[in-house]
């Protein structure tokens, strides 16, 4: 049973202005009435005692979004919103969460729907990065800050309770459970949603998982799910730099990255500079040794990415990135002294892994991730898994509940992936099919070929993700394929081809190779 909570009965006066208007009204003017403190009660929430909430209208909002939904550009202008703030503890936890409610101020701004807005690396995200996108397509939105700071690559304010022990409260929050109070908190009248990219993503099947009645519908994009492996295998190209002692100009991975796409980009059939059969790729980089600007200490590192994290004894520990992603993410090297790893503040996504190594697995603020060895390497990787893969993990491909709920997910990672390996999600996505052969029925996922960590590159991303996973969940209409578009190029073209649902590909068919209509889906690349 859903308690009666903050966006319901806001809901339930947007219902009554909304019959007032057809009864008379022209439009529904902003009211601020509705808007305040006074007129909003405390919401409910079961193991949760709140401890305070505001509201004041805010007009004509403006912002600029590096990546709405989860992928484009988009300056925002003129958003009108009723700004809902509800800060609350899990007495016992000594946490102090905020929340954050966007809610239209106008019946007429409304499409009745929710959505929840995920975060990125460590932020649970409080931020005005997902909020604005939510409520400028008419939904009202929530927010979390998960009770820390919205800092990004750096959780040292808050991982610690002191040195030697992780705030595992704190990590809770993060990990699931105030993802679970904030959808109470803003649990809507009609449809729910969740839209989400790599922490956001994971946020997604956090629900999907753990929380599957809250959302109607969840998209999770690149999804950081496998958190206790993907965080310390992230570390993987740095560590075989500090072992060799070389660290390869940017260069001359760029130089490694273009052959390799060279080799490998016509094997789907399409040369575009994209690698969208990742799987045939067999190019050595070794062969590049010798040629101007190129040494085997970089070969090494470009197939270390490429390989994946490999244990002393060479067991498998985790996937690599697939050949046309960058590899200037996970071997940042443009910004170094000769010989010197680069500093974390210039390279944030290797602040990302440090951060990780050195708080939550060392749990040492003076641990020192430089001097880690192989073998070293080897313990840390076994203890991140030990100790939080029930925590952070988010790979449970039991959807039993899930599916029950009558819920839909949609789930997409672009192959060229630069931070996180796509082959993460995929394996996930295959256990889930192995338990149960008809999750197409409630889950689908698509690979993106030739695309960022959620931006970027010169790919495919769903350009109509959003509106599939409304159809799928309010007229029962099955996504068969998405729209992929690319971001504009220099000269603002923009290339579309259809993404396929795992495990079919789009093969090219013959024609425009920027439209479309020339690929179909099916299971091999072969015409
Ligand atoms: C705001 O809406 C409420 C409920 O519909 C209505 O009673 C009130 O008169 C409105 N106030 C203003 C200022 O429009
Ligand atoms: C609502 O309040 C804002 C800020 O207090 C004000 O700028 C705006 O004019 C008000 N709108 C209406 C319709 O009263
Ligand atoms: C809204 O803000 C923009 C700047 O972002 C400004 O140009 C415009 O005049 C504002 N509109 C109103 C009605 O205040
Ligand atoms: C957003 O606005 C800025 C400043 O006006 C402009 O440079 C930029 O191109 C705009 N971005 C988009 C996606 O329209
Ligand atoms: C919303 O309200 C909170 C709490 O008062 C405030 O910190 C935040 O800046 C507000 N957001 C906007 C966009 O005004
Ligand atoms: C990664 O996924 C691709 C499909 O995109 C597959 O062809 C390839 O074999 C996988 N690689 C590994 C190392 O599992
Ligand atoms: C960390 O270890 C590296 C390699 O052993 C060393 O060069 C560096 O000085 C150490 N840093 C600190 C802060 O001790
Ligand atoms: C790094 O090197 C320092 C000084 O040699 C040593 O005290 C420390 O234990 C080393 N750290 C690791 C993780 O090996």
């Amino acid at each position: 049973m859903k308690l009666l909570n903050i966006v319901s009965w806001i809901g339930c006066r947007y219902t009554l202005s909304l019959i007032s208007s057809v009864a008379g009204t022209a439009t529904v003017p902003a009211n601020n009435t509705t808007c305040s403190s006074d007129a909003i009660p405390f919401p409910s929430l079961f193991g949760a005692e709140i401890l305070s909430l505001s509201a004041s209208p805010f007009t004509n909002f403006s912002t600029s979004l590096p990546q709405a939904d989860q992928h484009f550009a988009l300056n925002i202008t003129g958003l009108d919103f009723c700004n809902v703030s509800v800060q609350y503890t899990h007495p016992g936890w000594n946490d102090r969460i905020n929340v954050q409610l966007w809610l239209p101020l106008s019946s007429s701004q409304w499409n009745e729907r929710f959505m929840g807005t995920g975060g990125a690396a460590y932020a649970s995200e409080l931020g005005v990065l997902s909020l604005p996108y939510a409520v400028s397509l008419g939904y009202s939105a929530v927010a979390t800050d998960g009770g820390h700071p919205s800092v990004y690559f750096d959780p040292s304010s808050w991982a610690l309770s002191s040195p030697g022990n992780v705030n595992w409260f704190l990590l809770q929050d993060f990990a699931a459970v105030a993802l679970d109070d904030a959808a109470t908190i803003g649990s809507p009248p009609r449809h729910s949603y969740w839209n989400g990219c790599s922490e956001g993503g994971r946020q997604g099947l956090m629900m999907a998982q753990r929380y599957p009645t809250q959302y109607d519908g969840i998209i999770a994009a690149a999804p950081a799910i496998n958190w206790e492996k993907v965080l310390v295998a992230g570390y993987w190209p740095q560590l075989v730099m500090n072992q060799l002692g070389v660290y390869p100009s940017e260069c001359e991975f760029e130089a490694i990255t273009a052959a390799a796409i060279a080799a490998c980009d016509g094997l789907d059939g399409v040369e575009d500079g994209i690698i969208a059969a990742p799987g045939l790729c067999q190019f050595d980089p070794y062969t590049l040794v010798g040629q101007p600007f190129n040494h085997a200490e970089a070969a090494a590192v470009a197939l270390a990415a490429w390989t994946g994290s490999r244990s002393v004894s060479g067991e498998f520990q985790w996937y690599g990135l697939n050949q046309d992603a960058p590899l200037n993410v996970l071997a940042p090297t443009s910004c170094i002294l000769p010989g010197r790893p680069c500093p974390s503040d210039f390279a944030p996504f290797y602040q990302l892994f440090n951060t990780w190594l050195t708080y939550f697995v060392a749990k040492n603020p003076v641990f020192n991730v430089t001097n880690v060895t192989y073998r070293d390497y080897d313990t840390l990787f076994r203890q991140s898994t030990n100790q939080y893969a029930s925590i952070l993990g988010t790979a449970d491909a039991d959807l039993t509940d899930f599916r029950a709920s009558g819920a839909k997910l949609i789930a997409w990672h672009a192959l060229a992936d630069p931070l996180l390996p796509a082959n993460g999600t995929i394996e996930y996505y295959e256990r889930v099919l192995e338990r149960d052969p008809r999750a197409t029925d409630y889950f689908r996922f698509f690979a993106a070929p030739g695309g960022g960590h959620c931006g970027g590159g010169v790919g495919y991303y769903p350009h109509s993700g959003l509106q599939a996973l409304v159809d799928w969940v309010e007229s029962g209409i099955a996504p068969e394929t998405l729209l992929g578009r690319t971001l504009p190029d220099d000269e603002g073209k923009i290339r579309e081809a259809p993404l396929c649902p795992y495990p079919l590909v789009a093969a090219y068919q013959g024609g425009d190779v920027d439209v479309a209509g020339s690929f179909w889906c099916q299971e091999s690349f072969l015409r």
